[in-house]
């Protein structure tokens, strides 16, 4: 029997990138979605921005692979290109965004229209007035923020307060065993607004599969252009530590690295049932693995304990946290 844990969601941010040519074919693609259904899966993060370097080609593959009308729920969040999000959440340009997203997707309604990442140039007023324009038209289900900071989040939903428009439920952000941050003051704010928390990056963008710190990282995404940002982040002696640390408690085991960070989101972090994880792979037998791993449920004790104190490590160190700062990501 399946085992409680956080909503499973399948992010496609390398479906036809440039750097991934596997995911630029429509067979290949549609194997994931087989995987997806096989797993019960039937949610799906997209965004107008994927992949960074190709804008739209996520949603144009998966409408042309139906995935809408194969029963998915696609959750995707309004463009912003290049690495400038000044302009991206003005009233024309979620309309813009929104109704381009269902046009391509060949979808009637979104689950959750998520703003990408703030707007500095638009006021937060409009940016309220705009989502929740698309949520009373009936184009989505849900109004979703992401990696917005704290401060802002706030505003925003005491605008939302004041003004008598639609308050966002959800809240997605990078957390993953070695990028804590968000369990200090975001995940108790979201706790009190009744939003959920849908956590990006479970593996780090792979950093915790331990190729980065065992130097077998050639060939993987964080060699490559689309993933270097994720390297750049995590390449830092403290969570060099981390993973080691990791390894020598789950290598006797017999479990392996991803399998350890993904049980650990699923069943020892702070999210919840009501709360999401969303899965990254390229390679369709890695999100099958991903699958079968959680589903393996808790890890041993031991396991658990070294990783509060890895929690405990990087806490007293900043938390692991990242700001996703539009300039630091890939290039378009
Ligand atoms: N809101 C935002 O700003 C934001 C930001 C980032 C991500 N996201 C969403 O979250 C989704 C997932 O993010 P993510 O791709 O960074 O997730 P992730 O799970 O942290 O990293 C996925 C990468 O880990 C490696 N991997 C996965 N399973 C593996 C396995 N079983 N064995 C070995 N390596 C494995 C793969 O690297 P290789 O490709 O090298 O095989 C894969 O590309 C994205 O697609 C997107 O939908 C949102």
């Amino acid at each position: 029997m399946s085992q409680k844990h956080p909503i499973i969601f399948f992010g496609t941010s390398t479906f036809g990138s440039s750097h991934v040519p596997a995911l630029q074919d429509k067979t290949i693609v549609s194997q994931f979605l087989d995987v997806l259904h096989d797993g019960g899966i039937t949610q799906i993060d997209t965004a107008a921005r994927y992949p960074p370097d190709n804008h739209g080609a996520s949603e144009r593959m998966l409408g042309r692979v139906k995935a809408h009308a194969r029963g998915f729920t696609i959750n995707t969040k309004v463009l912003f290109a290049g690495n400038n999000s000044a302009g991206t959440l003005s009233r024309e340009a979620v309309r813009k965004s929104a109704a381009n997203s269902l046009e391509t997707l060949g979808a009637d309604k979104l689950g959750i229209l998520y703003a990408h990442t703030s707007d500095n140039a638009t006021p937060l007023e409009e940016q309220a007035e705009a989502l929740n324009e698309q949520y009373q038209k009936g184009l989505c289900e849900k109004i979703g923020i992401s990696n917005f900071p704290l401060d802002m989040l706030k505003s925003f939903i005491d605008i939302c307060e004041e003004k008598g428009y639609v308050k966002p439920t959800v809240y997605q952000g990078q957390y993953n065993l070695v990028c804590r941050g968000p369990e200090k003051k975001l995940l108790p704010f979201l706790r009190a607004h009744g939003m959920a928390f849908n956590a990006y990056s479970p593996l780090g963008g792979g950093f915790l599969t331990g190729n980065l710190t065992k130097g077998t990282a050639e060939g993987t995404r964080l060699t490559s252009a689309y993933g270097a940002h994720f390297a750049r982040w995590y390449d830092r002696p403290e969570f060099h530590d981390a993973v080691r640390a990791l390894l020598r408690a789950i290598e006797p085991l017999g479990i392996r690295p991803s399998e350890a960070a993904l049980r650990w989101v699923a069943y020892h972090s702070a999210l919840r049932e009501a709360d999401g994880i969303i899965l990254g792979a390229t390679k369709a037998e890695h999100l099958r693995q991903n699958l079968a791993d959680i589903e393996k449920g808790p890890l041993p004790q031991e396991v658990v304990d070294v990783v509060a104190d890895i929690g405990r490590t990087i806490d007293a160190l900043g938390g692991g946290d990242f700001e996703v700062v539009p300039a630091n990501l890939p290039p378009r």
